[in-house]
């Protein structure tokens, strides 16, 4: 005999499934709202629920990105011009260095830091200092020679541990240098961090500026101010006639109007920066008179009128 499902007995039934789902997903169906918006009310809550909760550093203040399309195109020769100037510029201010890029360390290198950080008694790494900033890196935990292969989930609790298992504060300023492109790094940093800008690096080649806007629209997606542009290797003067000539072509400006961000600072491609940075004194520093570091100072002073306009952590 086949069971007859009256009016009633379908009306407790709706009852009692909206009652187990409601207390599955602690989510209460407001009968003043349409379906569309108790929809999007839960969706919303399931978004917030799914993502890891952002977070401040202990005792650091602000956070800033250094970040761009493509590899090669200057950013963490920025970063370490970037944090020296920030230096010279607010002696006072105290100012840390990140590098987050596991695949490929360069802040050993560019910053002349070759030793191991000790733990402290909180079983956190100390910083390890130089020019008055202080710096984290892979390379400083890891063999230089050796290959890294560091994949997937490996990667994230090797950034966990630069980020969380670092005893950075106090910290004005923490400047992080990040791997090329919109990855699985930036993604984590962006979702776990309270991040207070990003500054992009490029080359005015169309290839760079091409992803540098993916990077942008990244930025922008996530709700992180995007300070502004930085052009690298604008221009080369020539050492036997002294002409300038932009060899990379001059498609920056258009994109930014496009992109609605500021070109901060366009910097020269000269073998000072590059030398500097190989020999692990950036040019800030080594040839502190020189156009080229002029314009790293420059930059330093666009940036810290940008940071005064955001939030400071107090925490
Ligand atoms: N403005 C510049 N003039 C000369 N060489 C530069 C300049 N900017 C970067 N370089 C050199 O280009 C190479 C790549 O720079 P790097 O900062 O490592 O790029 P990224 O971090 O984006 O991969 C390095 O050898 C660096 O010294
Ligand atoms: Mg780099």
């Amino acid at each position: 005999m086949s069971s007859v499902i009256t009016k009633s007995h379908f009306s407790g039934y709706l009852k009692l499934s909206r009652y187990l789902w409601q207390r599955q997903n602690g989510t209460t169906v407001d009968s003043t709202k349409t379906k569309q918006e108790n929809l999007e009310a839960r969706q919303k809550e399931i978004m917030a629920r799914g993502l890891p909760k952002r977070k401040h550093i202990r005792g650091v203040k602000q956070i800033f990105l250094i970040a761009s399309g493509k590899g090669g195109v200057g950013k963490s020769t920025t970063a370490v011009n970037l944090t020296t100037a920030l230096k010279i510029i607010e002696p006072r201010k105290s100012i840390g260095l990140l590098d987050a890029d596991v695949f490929g360390p360069s802040i050993p290198l560019m910053m002349n830091i070759h030793e191991s950080p000790m733990l402290n008694r909180d079983n956190l790494m100390e910083p390890l200092v130089n020019y008055g900033v202080k710096c984290m890196s892979m390379g400083f935990l890891i063999d230089e020679k050796s290959p890294v292969v560091w994949r997937g989930l490996m990667v994230m609790s090797a950034l966990d541990k630069l980020v969380n298992q670092v005893a950075w504060g106090p910290l004005d300023y923490l400047v992080i240098d990040t791997p090329p492109g919109t990855g699985d790094t930036h993604l984590s940093l962006i979702q776990t961090l309270f991040i207070t800008g990003a500054l992009l690096v490029t080359t005015p080649q169309k290839v760079a500026l091409e992803v540098t806007r993916r990077g942008a629209n990244m930025f922008k997606k996530m709700n992180i101010p995007v300070a502004g542009i930085v052009e690298n290797m604008s221009t080369v003067t020539c050492p036997k006639c002294m002409t300038e000539v932009s060899i990379f072509g001059n498609a920056t400006l258009s994109m930014a109007k496009e992109l609605d961000v500021n070109i901060l600072q366009k910097i020269p491609m000269h073998e000072s920066i590059a030398d500097s940075s190989d020999n692990g004194k950036p040019v800030v520093l080594a040839a502190p008179k020189s156009r080229q570091a002029e314009a790293y100072k420059e930059l330093a002073e666009h940036v810290v009128t940008f940071l005064n306009k955001q939030e400071i952590n107090k925490e």
